[in-house]
This record gives C-alpha cells, sequence and structure tokens, in this order.
C-alpha cells in the first residue's frame, strides 16, 4: 500500500497532513499517538472508508478512492478490518457472524462456509465457540472472535485499531502473540493502532508516530530505533514504559 500526501479531516478540520508512507507486504506496521492525534480515522482512510481532504492511498497500484466504485468495493473486500469498538452482532452466533460476510460476497455453499468459519474460530482458539452468542464470552474471547471474523474473506491485509483495549495486560500480551501468529500462518499484512507501548514493541516491525500538535507523522521506523533515535516527542512517548 502507497500513502502519498495524505491529508485527513475528521469534522470539518483537518488533523494530519501530508502522510506519506509505504505499508510493505508480510509487515506489522503499527500506528502510534496520543489520543485524539488521528490513528482511527487514518485507519478509515487506509481502509478506504473515508474520503481523503487530500492525496492518495494506492493498494496494489489501484488508487482507494477515485475512479468507478465497483472496483474500489472489490480492492475493499481484500482488506479485513477490526474497528475500535470491536462490535460483533450480538444477536447472532460467533458462527453466524462469521459466515455473514461469506454469504454477502462469495458464492461459497453453507457447508463450505461453515467449514471457513469454524476454521477461523480454531485459529484465534475459540474451536467451541462456534454456536456461542458474543454475551456468553469473556471480553478477551470477544476481541479473538472479532478478529476471527476480520479474517473471515481471507485479507490480504488485516487491519486492527486498538484489538487489546479493554483487555488486562496478560490477554492484552495474548491477542499480540495471536496476530503475530497469524501474520506467520495466513501470511497476512497488518496495519495495527494501539497507544499500548509494550503492545508496539512486541508486534511491530515498523512504527508510525501521529503527531496531534504538529498535525503530521513525525517519524517512522523500527520500534526499537525511534525510541533511541526518534525526535524528542517520540522518544518520549516509546519511553514512558521501559521497553519490554
Ligand atoms: N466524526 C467526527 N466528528 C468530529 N470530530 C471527530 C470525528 N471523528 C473524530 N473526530 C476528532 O478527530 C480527532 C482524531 O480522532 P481519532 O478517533 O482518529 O483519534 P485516535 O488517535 O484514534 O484517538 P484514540 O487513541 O482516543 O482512539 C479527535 O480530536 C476527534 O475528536
Ligand atoms: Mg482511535
Amino acid at each position: 500500500m502507497q500513502v502519498q500526501g495524505l491529508s485527513v479531516a475528521a469534522g470539518g478540520q483537518v488533523i494530519q497532513q501530508g502522510l506519506e508512507f509505504d505499508v510493505r507486504r508480510g509487515e506489522v506496521l503499527v500506528i502510534v499517538g496520543p489520543s485524539g492525534c488521528g490513528k482511527s480515522t487514518l485507519l478509515r482512510h487506509l481502509a478506504g472508508l473515508e474520503r481523503p481532504a487530500a492525496g492518495h492511498v494506492r493498494f496494489d497500484g489501484q488508487d482507494l478512492h477515485s475512479g468507478a466504485e465497483a472496483p474500489r468495493a472489490a480492492l475493499r473486500r481484500r482488506f479485513g478490518i477490526m474497528f475500535q469498538a470491536g462490535a460483533l452482532w450480538s444477536s447472532m452466533t460467533l458462527g453466524e457472524n462469521l459466515m455473514l460476510p461469506l454469504r454477502l460476497f462469495t458464492t461459497l455453499d453453507a457447508a463450505e462456509s461453515e467449514r471457513r468459519s469454524r476454521f477461523k474460530l480454531a485459529l484465534v482458539g475459540l474451536d467451541g465457540g462456534f454456536d456461542l452468542l458474543p454475551s456468553q464470552l469473556s471480553g478477551g474471547m470477544r476481541k479473538r472472535a472479532a478478529l476471527a471474523r476480520s479474517l473471515a474473506l481471507d485479507p490480504e491485509l488485516l487491519m486492527l485499531d486498538e484489538p487489546g483495549s479493554g483487555l488486562d495486560p496478560l490477554n492484552a500480551a495474548r491477542l499480540d502473540e495471536l496476530v503475530l501468529h497469524l501474520r506467520h500462518y495466513l501470511g497476512t499484512t497488518v496495519v495495527m493502532v494501539t497507544h499500548e507501548i509494550a503492545s508496539v514493541f512486541a508486534v511491530a516491525d515498523r512504527a508510525l508516530y501521529l503527531d496531534p500538535q504538529e498535525r503530521r507523522m513525525t517519524a517512522i521506523g523500527p520500534p526499537q530505533e525511534l525510541l533511541e533515535h526518534g525526535p524528542a516527542a517520540v522518544r518520549a512517548f516509546f519511553g514512558r514504559t521501559p521497553a519490554a
């Protein structure tokens, strides 16, 4: 994915501008920065869900925001997204949650949809969860189920917004491990938003820092490098807690 001269707005105000970076095939790129700096907004732009105020996002050479709608929708279907709220459909079982995208966007028959959905649930350690409702799960299990649903259509690029939020440190760390495991076994490229420093050091090949005052990205690189050699605000952000 190539991001060029991207400006993103929320509520009519530009909150980040001049964003310029690539997402490399197979990497885990983590977007970091203080609350309100625009991480979720940027992720929605990368997912093609919002129009940029300026600039371009291209995936596999195709512009996500210009041209006819049908090919752009096809492009978006190559992404898996887990939103910050991570909501599953509460009146549907986990199995139904995972099978719905397959029913809507593929021609797979019911038996094959079920087989694939069970496989995705097994990948996140919820083998027995097919017939459970979200309300029957713990917070950590619900996050893993939402992650499984984002994998339903075998995305090439997985976008995760604060997947560990609301979890205790142990379960958050387990979720980080799971993300790395999925990347390893499925070859999925991952763009993940977090403000947990431990999580950044655990999963990121590279981190991108969005500065809320300057309204631009002020650093991109391996977390250890940013901790040691980044601009002052970035070093301070990465140094808040000891690197795991
Ligand atoms: N729909 C909206 N209307 C008005 N302002 C918005 C809207 N969405 C986001 N904003 C504002 O844009 C800024 C960036 O929001 P965003 O949710 O992208 O931040 P974030 O970095 O994801 O924060 P957090 O770490 O708290 O999730 C915030 O100041 C927010 O108040
Ligand atoms: Mg956010």
